[in-house]
């Protein structure tokens, strides 16, 4: 890397949530113009409050200067405008990690950026080939990026190429989060969960099992592997902080791909989605929160 045909200057990111707007923070705090797409103004506002929020605390935290910080805000854009995206020369899709949306987010992409554009993808499990196929003429361009919740905080990126990915694509993409966003990527494989989701889901929904059959406390589930395992958190406060709609919704990608039980949402799960009780982003999940 080095030369400036390399690196990238103008990002877009598609998803004003908690993974789009810490990949929005974390490419503006590496001093990209970032291009963040919405649905509504509402959606727009609140993705910049998150980013504004999350970058005030970088700052009492001592991990910014003031000056870095307001560099940061002002170098993202937060529109509802599509369009916007058309001058960036990486888009990555961060919306709801639901087939139909982020299929449609690409169909869109497709007719909107220019042909070098590189189409990156934070899905969870989605197979990245289905997102190429969606982007037809573009499906060469597309690539599975897949950033750690918080996003600030997490180190690592895995990147995964589809059978229709274009070599110079993958390594473009893998060099852009290391060198630009001072990630530290794997390779991963194109199948659900990709490599660390297919190892973590099964996990987070055996513990959920377990708390739903009155086997053992969520208090007691958690310590066990925070202080037994020296774990950061235990896996229902983890399940809770990724979004509970999002473990299912891998949760239903590797059943689809396995069929097999150790990969379906169990029913606690289905009920607390169902009613919208989605973990800390909602005040409520498996715990409650003030
Ligand atoms: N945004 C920015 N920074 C944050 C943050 C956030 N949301 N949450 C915590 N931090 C930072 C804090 O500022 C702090 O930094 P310093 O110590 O440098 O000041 C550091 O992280 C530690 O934070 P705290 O002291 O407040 O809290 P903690 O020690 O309990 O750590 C945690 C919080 C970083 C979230 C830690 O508990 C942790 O690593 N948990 C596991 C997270 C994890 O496994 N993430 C992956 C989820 S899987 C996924 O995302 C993929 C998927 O597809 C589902």
């Amino acid at each position: 890397m080095g030369s400036s045909e390399d690196t990238f200057s103008r990002v877009g990111v598609v998803g004003g949530g908690i993974m789009g707007t810490g990949i929005a923070e974390v490419c503006a705090r590496a001093d990209l113009d970032v291009v963040l797409v919405e649905v509504n103004d509402a959606a727009t506002d609140l993705a910049r409050e998150r980013i504004a929020h999350s970058i005030d605390r970088a700052v009492r935290r001592g991990k910014l200067e003031a000056d870095q910080a307001q560099r940061a805000l002002d170098a993202v854009v937060c529109t509802s405008d599509f369009d916007s995206l058309a001058g960036c020369e990486i888009v990555i899709e961060a919306v709801v990690e639901s087939k139909p949306a982020k299929l449609s987010v690409f169909e869109r992409l497709a007719q909107t950026v220019g042909d070098d554009t590189i189409l990156g993808s934070n899905t969870s499990s989605i197979p990245i080939v289905d997102l190429a196929v969606a982007a037809g003429g573009r499906s060469r361009r597309v690539v599975g990026m897949h950033f750690f919740n918080p996003v600030p905080v997490m180190a690592l990126v895995e990147i995964i190429p589809s059978l229709l990915t274009d070599d110079d694509v993958t390594q473009r993409a893998r060099h852009f989060v290391t060198d630009q966003l001072g990630k530290d990527p794997i390779m991963a494989p194109d199948r659900a969960g990709f490599t660390v989701n297919a190892l973590l889901i099964p996990y987070l929904l055996a513990a959920i099992r377990m708390f739903e059959q009155g086997l053992a406390t969520a208090e007691d589930i958690d310590r066990g592997m925070v202080q037994g395992c020296a774990h950061p958190m235990g896996p229902l406060a983890l399940a809770d902080l990724i979004g509970l709609d999002t473990v299912m919704g891998v949760a239903e990608s590797l059943y689809a791909e396995h069929r097999e039980q150790l990969y379906a949402p169990p029913p606690l799960l289905q009920r607390l989605v169902a009613a919208g009780l989605l973990g800390r982003k909602t005040g409520r999940g498996l715990y409650s929160y003030g």
